[in-house]
């Protein structure tokens, strides 16, 4: 998702902006650009398709031509294309007719063509094919010489979401602000401040921020920062703590930041679970009291730790329990009410679908509890209450130890729900399918699998990072794990991967099955492995390369990796482990960007 950084103060802008756009490169992207209030009144304006080096090198030719790019202050911006191709021209800031503003945009105005229609009409022309451009036309036609005035004029008219950083061309060495549903941090040092799009490129300078909230606007000039509501009134901001996990932001000797994150598992699931307690309050155990239906929300990654949710509550508190795509929420018109607990699932606390779902949930008076990792983030501010993961700054755009805390959060609520319902089976009460000392062996459970796991995953890859196709099958509470190791192994490798519940292969997909075909099971529950085992065979019968990962040790299959003995419902988190190494590593022979997979953005900030 596309990157904003700024900077005005006492330092060199130029310097500073390009550490800014280095720090959110793995939120992917696709163009970059910068625009520097110079010295002499003017401001310069530098852009580049594809990775950040080119617009260093921009710099450095502008340098060499007596244009150097001096200045104190900048903003810059990478994008990620929405509208209209990873072009120089497409690529932010953008300009208005007489170069009176620039600004850069995260976010979509999805009137824009409407404005763009009307602006043309008068006989404005653009230069890109962007949404952004719209914006600072209309800055600069309703411009009355009062930046602030004129957003609060031209902001209305905006359909959509923004999180703006702005130049004006008239007040040299200040920058404006102004945000809506797409996130926008500042931070200020006694003769600087900053803004961006998230804490990763601010924990730099200040281990405090300010986060706008929608519909403020922003002046900085120097150390001074100025917040105003969208009526005007000035805002006092209290500045937010940003957890200092500035370790994460290096790879500590590690190729990539996915594999380090790999490995921070155990410790990451060990400070989430120790957080539980005291982050499950009263006030959020009220939330879970006589609840109808539990309804687990997500996009992504996400939405699989939600499959795992559904999954315990509905068999282990008895309550119905779904797991849905934030993306299709609101057009499924769910039946959702206040005796509705909905449990939302976002690494970022950013991803628009799930924050748009969230709203209009909030609006049928459903219950809200967010399991978020960035804190006060949007969805974590939004919801009723939230349960922080403590997987620290993840930077890999493929998620692997925000999802374990994830799961590890479901557990935990899934005791927590079973705890007021004692499941009655045949006439024998039993007391839930997960306990917390099931739970609390999570950590250990998850050093032994990546110990186990690290050899074979290793051949494994060896063995199909060349194939084209590859299917990932799972029972019951197995699926969930089959559809996020399905989704790792795609997202960075590019290898085309589809999960499919195990019985689901021969009503057709089957049909794509070759001599060599890799087909990786998860066989965990013992409930279901024996058809899962049926599925697998029917797949050898037709050739396919068979890959199980298992707790069961009577499968016979050659390549299997057996988890360690433990309760089979924690299992599903246990089996993502080796399936996110297997990922990893043929990422790594395909000599794929592993951090920054293409086309792809860590936190989407975009419906
Ligand atoms: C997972 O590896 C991907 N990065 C993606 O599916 C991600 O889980 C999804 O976009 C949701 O992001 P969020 O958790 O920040 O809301």
């Amino acid at each position: 998702m596309c990157g904003i950084m700024g900077y005005t103060g006492v330092e060199e802008a130029a310097p500073v902006l390009m550490d800014g756009l280095e720090a959110l490169e793995y939120r992917g992207y696709d163009s970059a650009g910068l625009a520097v209030c110079t010295e002499g009144g003017s401001i310069i304006h530098i852009r580049a398709a594809g990775r950040i080096m080119n617009l260093a090198d921009k710099l450095i030719q502008a340098a060499h031509e007596e244009v150097p790019v001096t200045g104190s202050c900048g903003i810059a911006h990478t994008r990620w294309a929405t509208h209209g191709a990873p072009t120089e021209e497409n690529a932010h800031p953008h300009r208005s007719a007489t170069g009176l503003y620039t600004i850069v945009h995260n976010g979509i105005i999805e009137n824009y063509e409407a404005l763009r229609d009307s602006l043309e009409a008068e006989g404005i022309e653009f230069e890109s094919e962007t949404d952004t451009e719209v914006i600072a036309q209309l800055l600069e036609k309703h411009d009355t010489g009062d930046v602030l005035e004129t957003l609060r004029t031209v902001l209305p008219l905006l359909e959509g979401s923004y999180a703006l950083g702005i130049l004006y061309y008239n007040a040299p060495g200040k920058i404006y602000c102004a945000r809506k549903s797409s996130p926008l941090l500042i931070a200020k040092t006694k003769d600087g401040a900053y803004l961006a799009s998230d804490a990763a490129a601010l924990l730099k300078y200040s281990r405090e921020i300010l986060r706008l909230e929608d519909g403020e606007v922003a002046e900085l000039e120097g150390g001074k920062v100025s917040v105003y509501a969208a009526d005007g009134t000035p805002v006092r901001k209290v500045p937010i703590a940003v957890a200092s996990h500035i370790s994460a932001a290096d790879k500590s000797g590690y190729t990539h930041f996915m594999r380090k994150e790999i490995d921070e598992q155990p410790e990451a699931v060990r400070r989430t679970l120790a957080s539980f307690p005291g982050q499950f309050t009263p006030q959020t155990q009220q939330l879970l009291k006589d609840v109808r239906r539990v309804v687990f929300l997500g996009c992504g990654s996400a939405y699989y730790a939600g499959l795992v949710g559904r999954y315990l509550v509905e068999e282990g508190a008895g309550i119905p329990a779904s797991a849905e795509l934030a993306s299709e929420f609101k057009a499924l018109n769910p039946a959702i009410d206040d005796r509705t607990l909905l449990i939302v699932i976002s690494q970022s606390g950013e991803t628009a679908d799930t924050l748009s779902a969230l709203r209009f949930a909030k609006q049928k008076r459903a219950r809200t509890l967010g399991i978020v990792n960035v804190e006060g983030s949007t969805i974590a501010q939004e919801c009723d209450a939230v349960i922080y993961t403590k997987a620290g700054l993840e930077v890999a755009v493929a998620t692997t130890k925000a999802y374990a805390t994830q799961l590890s959060i479901i557990y935990c609520l899934a005791a927590a729900l079973q705890g007021d319902y004692i499941l009655i089976r045949k006439g024998v009460p039993v007391g839930g399918i997960v306990k917390q000392s099931d739970i609390h062996r999570l950590p250990d459970l998850i050093g032994e699998v990546l110990r186990r796991s690290a050899q074979p995953m290793f051949e494994w890859a060896r063995a199909i990072h060349r194939a084209e196709h590859c299917y990932f099958l799972g029972r019951n509470i197995d699926y969930a794990a089959a559809l996020e190791g399905s989704l790792k192994l795609k997202e960075i490798s590019y290898i085309h991967a589809e999960a499919y519940p195990a019985g689901e292969l021969k009503h057709g997909t089957i049909s794509l099955v070759e001599e060599g075909t890799p087909i990786i099971s998860v066989c965990c529950r013992p409930e279901v492995t024996p058809k899962t085992r049926s599925n697998m065979e029917e797949c050898a019968a037709r050739g396919a390369a068979l890959y199980c990962i298992t707790n069961d040790n009577s499968i016979t299959v050659k390549n299997k990796l057996l988890l360690p003995r433990c309760n089979p419902l924690l299992a599903v988190s246990l089996s993502t482990i080796p399936l996110q190494l297997l990922a990893y590593h043929c990422a790594e022979m395909r000599g794929c960007a592993i951090d920054k997979p293409r086309n792809l953005a860590k936190s989407v900030t975009v419906e």
